[in-house]
C-alpha cells in the first residue's frame, strides 16, 4: 500500500473512531471471529531478513538492500506480507547494526536512501510491508548524541545517557553484569564518569527518563512511517526503564557480578514510556508494532498487547529459552521435555486468545537453528524442519519465518572460537572457561548456541557461495548448501521449502487457521504435540510427532471424529517417494499431519 492510500485509510479511520468511538486500528480487541475482523498483519506471514546475510548485489560479501529487492519473489512464494529487516542504519557494526550511529541514514554497506525507497516501493507493489528494527534502548558509542554527551556534564546531550560517579574506591557504580558479559559500566576519561550499557560497551544505554530523548525517538519512528514503513520491531525493549535504585544486585558469578536482566528488565513505569510512544507514533496509523520482550511472561501479556496494551504483539521468550532454566550462561543450560515446550506455547496462545495477538516464531538472528535447538543431533533435518514448520504455520497468530528456516538450515560447528564473528559467542566462550569448562566443552557450547548459527549466508542455488555473493562472504556459507538451497528445494516436492509453500498457501485459504480458536489436545504426551483450531464452520486438528519413532495415539482422545468425515488433509510425508498413505491413529518419525474435512 502506498503512502497516499495509507493516509486516506488513516483519515477514514480517524473519522470512524470519532463517529463510533471505536478503538484505534492497531490495537483492537482481537477475539476469535471472522477473518474480516482481523487486520492485514494478522492475516499474513512475516519474514525476518538478517540483512548482512540475505543477498549481496555488489560482490562485497555482505547482503544489501538491492539484494533484497532481487529476491522479493521468494518472499511472495511464502505468502509473506511483512518483511522485518534487521537494522540498516549507519553503524560502526560492532553488533551488526544493533549499534546505530545515525537513525536517519542508511549504512553504505547496505546501499543508499534511494535504494531503501526503491525497496519499500517495490515490496509495496508486491503486497509486502517493510518492517523496521528500532534499536531504542541504546545507540552506538559513535552516535553524535553520545559523542556530545561524553564531552561534559553540562551540555545539551549530557543527560541523554546514563552516567554515574564511581564508588568511593573508584570502581564501577554497581556490580551489574552486561548481557554480553563483563561489567555493565565503562569508564569515560573525558567526563570522569561511568556510563551504563546493558549490552556491549560500544552500545551505551539511552536515558528514557529525559523527555527530549523520548521525543527524539518518536521523531525517528515517525520519519520511517512517513517513508512508508509498515511496522516496527522494537529491539531489547524491556531494558529502557531503569529502576530508581542503582545498588548492587545478588552476586551470581565468580566475578562478583549480578545479572543486569534481573536488575532492570520490565521495571515498573516502563509501560508509561511505551504508551507515550504509542500515542505519539503508531496510534491510528496502519502500522503494527512487535516488541522484543524477553522476560515478559504470558500472564503479563495483557498489559503489553491488546486493546489496552502498548504494542500489537510481543516476542516473548518462554518457549525458546527452555534450556536456560538454571542459568543464563551457555554451558550451564539444562534439559527440557516436550511437555515444557507445549506448555510454553499453550500459555502464550491462551494469554492472547481474546485480547492481543501472538507472533509465532522458533528462530531469529539471536538463536541457534531450530532443528538443532528442538531435536536431537541425529534427526533428519528435512522431516524435523517440516515438523516445526507445521507448528509455526498452524498456531494462532502471525508466523515469523526466519531466513533459511524455510529451507531447513541447521547449525554450523566451526573448528575454533576464532572462526566465530558474533561478539556474544566470544564473551560466552570466555565465561564458560571462567566457569571451569575446558576449551573443548566451551567450544561445544558455542556450537550449540552461537548466534552465528543463524547468520550464515542464505543459500539460493548450487553455484559458488550458494549464489549469495560473487565475492567472499563475510561469514562462511554452510557446507550443506548443495542440498539445502532455494533452487534445488523448489524443484523437490518433498523438500522443506515445498512444505512451507504448501502450508502457507493452505493457511491463506483456510480461515480457521487464521481466526480459529486454539485448544491443546493430548497434553500429557511426551511424543506428540497436538492441537485443534476451530471456528464456527470449520475445524482442523494438527498432530506432530516430535520423536524419531513410529507412535500411535487414540483418535478419540485427540478429538478426531472419523464418523463426521474428518480425514488427513496433509501429511509431511505425502510427497516423499514410496511413502505409504498417512493413517489416523499413527504417526511416522517426525511426521506432521493436518486433519479436517
Ligand atoms: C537484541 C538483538 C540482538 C542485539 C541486542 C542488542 O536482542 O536482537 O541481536 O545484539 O538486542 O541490541
Amino acid at each position: 500500500m502506498n503512502r497516499r492510500i495509507k493516509a486516506i485509510i488513516s483519515i477514514f479511520c480517524l473519522t470512524a473512531i470519532i463517529l463510533t468511538g471505536c478503538s484505534n486500528m492497531t490495537n483492537n480487541n482481537l477475539s476469535e471471529g471472522s477473518s474480516d475482523d482481523l487486520l492485514w498483519w494478522q492475516k499474513t506471514n512475516a519474514y525476518e531478513i538478517y540483512v548482512n546475510s540475505f543477498q549481496d548485489s555488489d560482490g562485497d560479501g555482505y547482503g544489501d538492500l538491492n539484494g533484497i529487492r532481487s529476491k522479493l519473489d521468494h518472499l511472495k512464494s511464502l505468502g509473506v506480507g511483512a518483511v522485518w529487516l534487521t537494522p540498516v542504519y549507519e553503524s560502526p557494526m560492532m553488533d551488526n547494526g544493533y549499534d546505530v550511529a545515525d537513525y536517519y541514514a542508511i549504512n553504505p554497506r547496505y546501499g543508499t536512501m534511494e535504494d531503501m525507497d526503491a525497496l519499500i516501493k517495490e515490496a509495496d507493489e508486491k503486497g509486502i510491508h517493510v518492517v523496521m528494527d528500532l534499536v531504542f534502548n541504546h545507540t552506538s558509542d559513535q552516535n553524535e548524541w553520545f559523542l556530545a554527551s561524553k564531552k561534559s556534564r553540562d551540555n545539551e546531550y549530557s543527560d541523554w545517557y546514563i552516567w554515574r560517579d564511581p564508588k568511593e574506591d573508584g570502581s564501577e557504580p554497581n556490580n551489574w553484569r552486561s548481557i554480553f558479559g563483563g561489567s555493565a559500566w565503562t569508564w569515560c576519561e573525558e567526563r570522569q564518569q561511568y556510563y551504563l550499557h546493558t549490552f556491549a560497551s560500544a552500545q551505551p544505554d539511552l536515558n528514557w527518563e529525559n523527555p527530549d530523548v523520548r521525543q527524539a525517538l518518536c521523531d525517528i519512528a515517525n520519519f520511517w512511517i512517513e517513508k512508508g514503513a509498515g511496522g516496527f520491531r522494537m529491539d531489547a525493549i524491556p531494558y529502557i526503564k531503569k529502576p530508581a535504585d542503582f545498588s548492587d544486585g545478588p552476586v551470581d558469578d565468580s566475578e562478583g557480578r549480578a545479572d543486569i536482566h534481573k536488575m532492570t528488565a520490565n521495571t515498573d513505569g516502563i509501560l508509561d514510556f511505551l504508551s507515550e510512544f504509542k500515542t505519539k507514533v503508531t496510534e491510528g496509523k496502519d502500522v503494527f508494532t512487535v516488541g522484543e520482550a524477553n522476560g515478559v511472561s504470558p500472564d503479563q501479556l495483557k498489559y503489553w498487547v491488546g486493546s489496552e496494551g502498548v504494542f500489537d504483539m510481543i516476542f516473548e521468550f518462554s518457549h525458546v529459552n527452555l534450556d536456560f532454566k538454571e542459568s543464563e550462561t551457555w554451558c550451564k543450560t539444562g534439559s527440557w521435555l516436550l511437555t515444557d515446550l507445549k506448555k510454553a506455547l499453550t500459555d502464550s496462545q491462551k494469554a492472547t486468545a481474546s485480547n492481543g495477538w501472538y507472533p509465532i516464531y522458533f528462530e531469529n538472528h539471536d538463536k541457534p537453528r531450530s532443528i538443532d535447538h528442538f531435536f536431537p543431533g541425529n534427526t533428519d533435518p528435512v522431516l524435523a524442519g517440516k515438523a516445526l514448520g507445521t507448528v509455526l504455520l498452524t498456531l494462532r497468530g502471525t508466523p515469523f519465518i526466519y531466513q533459511g528456516e524455510e529451507l531447513g538450515f541447521t547449525n554450523v560447528a566451526w573448528d575454533s572460537i576464532d572462526d566465530y564473528d558474533d561478539l556474544n559467542s566470544h564473551s560466552q566462550y570466555e565465561i564458560a572457561l571462567s566457569e571451569g569448562f575446558s576449551e573443548e566443552e566451551a567450544l561445544d557450547c558455542v556450537h550449540r548456541l552461537s548466534r552465528d548459527n543463524a547468520r550464515t549466508p542464505m543459500q539460493w542455488d548450487i553455484s559458488d557461495q550458494a549464489g549469495f555473493t560473487t565475492g567472499t562472504p563475510w561469514l562462511p556459507v554452510h557446507d550443506d548448501y548443495i542440498n539445502e538451497n532455494a533452487e534445488t528445494e523448489s524443484k523437490d516436492p518433498s523438500s522443506v521449502l515445498s512444505w512451507y509453500r504448501k502450508l502457507t498457501s493452505f493457511r491463506s485459504e483456510k480461515a480457521v487457521l487464521i481466526n480459529g480458536a486454539y485448544k491443546e489436545l493430548l497434553p500429557e504426551s511426551e511424543e506428540i504435540y497436538a492441537f485443534e483450531r476451530k471456528n464456527e464452520n470449520d475445524r482442523i486438528v494438527i498432530l506432530v510427532n516430535f520423536t524419531g519413532e513410529d507412535v500411535s495415539y487414540d483418535p478419540e482422545k485427540a478429538g478426531i471424529d472419523k464418523a463426521a468425515g474428518e480425514k488427513i488433509l496433509h501429511s509431511s510425508y505425502e510427497d516423499i517417494k514410496d511413502s505409504a498413505p498417512a493413517s489416523i491413529g499413527n504417526l511416522r518419525p517426525y511426521e506432521a499431519v493436518l486433519i479436517g474435512r
